[in-house]
């Protein structure tokens, strides 16, 4: 089975066209897939999500699939697929943006990027699209780290920051957004705090990635003082520009892989009173990434 890969109008990633995910997927169209994942960062399947079954066998050409730790998420009789969904009740908390109520709004992010073992991707299905917004970006943390000017490249290269998980939006300490809470937080376990090189070396590839994920980041591991909070500031400033990004507006039936590791990912949110539902497959990591905080480090 062939399939080629097209530009997408970004900074990341490329459209696979002509691939029939219907009738299987061979071991060598399945080590091609892997390979135009790790070179890309981000590949899009418009319209070839028909079904959770197409879903999980192409998942499965990228590595390993974790179970969700939130039982409560997981498709019955999928435990690999998690549903993302408001059709019962908000499943993310809601905030006020410029007015709106919105839903499903988590900001630019790789995922499991406060523990030491960030999952290696995840491979999203649009179900049901909401009738306004709801659209996921994409950033290339690997060309963002490429383009560093040498001096910022050095200064970098050896530290580390502390990241730590979030319950919302307005405990960010960096790219702070103007969001006002409208429900409660939700009930999650408590997560020991890491601290991540600001440089990490993609395991797949061997390129460097700019690890400043603007939910979880909060100081440099020596620097918790001005100085090192106007590095971070300009990392993400840097890393967040516009050349970078490539952003989805989902047709239902789409289907969106990315690299976890070589990538940050944001939902935009959409109105809390429209139906949004996503399922979502999750690939294992592979490579440890930093280490537990020392309290009192
Ligand atoms: C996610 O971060 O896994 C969800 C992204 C989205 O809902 O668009």
């Amino acid at each position: 089975m062939s399939f080629e890969c097209k530009p997408l109008n970004g900074g990341i990633g490329k459209e696979v066209v002509g691939l029939d995910l219907e009738n299987g997927i061979d071991a060598a169209t399945s080590a091609a897939l892997k390979a135009a994942w790790l070179e890309h960062g981000v590949l899009v399947f418009r319209g070839m999500g028909t079904s959770p079954e197409v879903q999980l066998e192409l998942s499965r050409c990228f590595g390993e699939l974790d179970l969700h730790p939130l039982e409560k998420l997981r498709l019955p009789g999928y435990p690999e697929l998690i549903a993302l969904s408001n059709e019962h009740g908000p499943i993310s908390p809601i905030y006020e943006v410029d007015g709106v109520d919105l839903t499903q709004r988590i900001p630019w992010h790789a995922d499991l990027g406060f523990t030491t073992m960030p999952n290696a991707g995840a491979l999203l299905r649009m179900v049901r699209k909401p009738q306004e917004g709801g659209l996921t970006g994409f950033l290339d943390t690997a060309d963002a780290y490429d383009d560093l000017d040498e001096a910022t490249k050095e200064e970098i290269a050896d530290l580390e920051a502390v990241h730590l998980w979030r319950n919302g939006l307005e405990e960010m300490r960096f790219n702070k957004q103007n969001v006002k809470r409208k429900s409660p937080f939700g009930n999650f376990p408590d997560f020991p705090v890491v601290a991540h090189p600001l440089v990490w070396t993609h395991p797949g590839t061997g390129r460097k990635v700019l690890n400043v994920s603007t939910l979880y980041i909060d100081h440099i591991v020596g620097q918790q003082n001005e100085k090192g909070d106007a590095l971070i500031h300009r990392l993400i400033e840097h890393t967040l520009h516009p050349r970078y990004q490539y952003i989805h507006d989902w047709e239902v039936n789409d289907m969106v892989l990315w690299d976890n590791r070589r990538t940050m990912h944001a939902a935009f949110g959409h109105p809390a009173d429209q139906i949004r539902i996503v399922h979502r497959t999750t690939i294992k990591g592979t490579a440890e990434m930093g280490r537990l905080y020392g309290e009192g480090e």
